[in-house]
């Protein structure tokens, strides 16, 4: 099925019980053991079932199965929130000795995890001077156990070399880890191009309304584990965090996922809520719908920006003389991302008084919301990084970030024209 169809379809065949069509909201703690012996193979992983909603809960196994659909993966795990995804993604395969290898153009907080976070638990994260895969491959060796990247850098709106980097992590026995919540599944699959992992905040484009928190991690079930016993002994070996289960036998190409849900998120518990899984599903059911009304806007948006006299410059990987247009020409096709940054003529101060003179556009620290969002990435999310660390991530002290919403284009170029116009004053 197309992924339109798979939005509205994939993971739920309608509940068995009460014959509801809409997904049932399993607001749950635990469920049933039919007898000890029933309980015991449930917990043995022998069994289908649920134990305990903290690993596994009807609701968000439909939203699992859903977003592994979209993204042509094998299995997922949803969790309480995007940095918890991409958190349990490192540990699951990271410890103590080990390091992560990474593109910089990254979120703030995924920036300072592996910067500053990771590094106290012994796991080390390495930035590439460049997001080219020859310059990620240097920093490669034999602790390394994932190469990490956006597929689309938020807020920097570089198109990472997927193929590439691919490429020069298998060579090196790791997976490729691809965070690609700002270009979503509709826009980008990267499995398609030899990702290994993919990570989203469901928060932002799945979600789509600005109204719950969730994440999810996705296995295309490609990687040979069972080719690296040693550097990948959690998979391979008896788990001692999980009475001695083997996961690539029990598990084959699931083993990823299984090790993740059975060990990571039960042992330290980041679960996705019931409601808040079943607020996701309805929010991917238009998603579609909505990222083609956020593409096109956007490209509006942009236009208009490049052609306003207030404005100096503006990062869009749609403008065929940006240095980000080939890239995004090879994995976003015609399509291009709805977020973009700009900055204003003047510097900073125009610059703030453009930000603080919109009125549709909400100053806030999310995207991926039906509304129109704006934001200055250096004073919130990149508010922690050194201006060295900034600069590597993309964002400079000027820089005003859009996601540009699903309003009537004519009022959100309206709001940014009184803004501009407001930023002279
Ligand atoms: C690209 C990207 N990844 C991950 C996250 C973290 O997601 P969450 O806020 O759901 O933890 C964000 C948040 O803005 C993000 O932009």
């Amino acid at each position: 099925m197309k992924r339109e169809t798979l939005a509205i379809h994939a993971g739920y065949d309608g509940d068995p019980t009460t014959k509801a069509v809409a997904v049932p909201i399993y607001q749950t703690v635990a469920f049933e053991f039919d007898s000890a012996e029933h309980g015991a193979a449930l917990f043995n992983l022998e069994v289908p079932g649920n134990i305990y909603t903290r690993i596994g809960n009807p609701t968000n196994t439909v939203l699992e199965k859903r977003v592994a659909a979209l993204e042509g993966g094998v299995e997922a795990l949803t969790v309480s929130s995007g940095m918890a995804a991409i958190h349990y993604s490192l540990v699951n395969i990271a410890e103590m000795g080990n390091n992560i290898v990474s593109l910089p153009q990254l979120y703030g907080a995924t920036y300072t995890l592996l910067a500053h976070v990771l590094p106290k638990q012994g796991i080390e994260g390495r930035f590439s001077q460049t997001d080219r895969p020859e310059d990620v491959e240097k920093l490669i060796d034999e602790n390394t156990r994932a190469v990490f990247c956006e597929s689309v850098g938020n807020p920097a709106g570089n198109v990472a070399d997927l193929e590439g980097l691919a490429k020069v992590a298998h060579k090196h026995g790791v997976p490729l880890i691809v965070d690609n919540t700002v270009a979503t599944p509709v826009l980008l699959r990267p499995f398609e191009y030899g990702a290994d992992v993919v990570v989203h905040s469901l928060t932002k484009f799945m979600g789509g309304h600005g109204t719950t928190l969730g994440g999810i991690i996705v296995d295309s079930g490609n990687f040979p584990w069972e080719k690296y016993p040693d550097k990948f002994y959690m998979f391979n070996k008896p788990e001692i965090a999980y009475h001695g289960v083997v996961y690539v036998e029990q598990y084959g190409a699931a083993a990823y996922v299984a090790r993740c849900r059975t060990v990571c998120q039960r042992n330290t518990g980041a679960t996705l809520a019931p409601l808040n899984g079943f607020l996701v599903l309805q929010g991917i059911e238009t998603m579609s719908l909505r990222v083609e009304r956020h593409v096109e806007n956007a490209r509006k948006v942009a236009e208009f920006l490049r052609n306003h006299k207030q404005v100096a410059w503006v990062n869009y990987a749609g403008f065929s003389d940006s240095p980000l247009y080939p890239m995004a020409q090879k994995y976003l096709g015609e399509s291009r991302c709805s977020l973009l940054t700009f900055g204003v003529k003047g510097g900073f101060e125009p610059g703030v008084k453009c930000f603080n003179a919109l009125k549709l556009f909400k100053r806030m620290v999310n995207m991926g919301d039906a509304k129109s969002l704006s934001c200055h990435p250096a004073s919130t999310t990149h508010r922690q990084l050194t201006p060295e660390e900034q600069a590597k991530a993309g964002v400079t002290p000027e820089m005003i970030r859009l996601s540009v919403g699903i309003e009537h284009i004519d009022d959100i170029i309206a709001d940014l024209d009184q803004a501009l116009a407001a930023s002279t004053k």
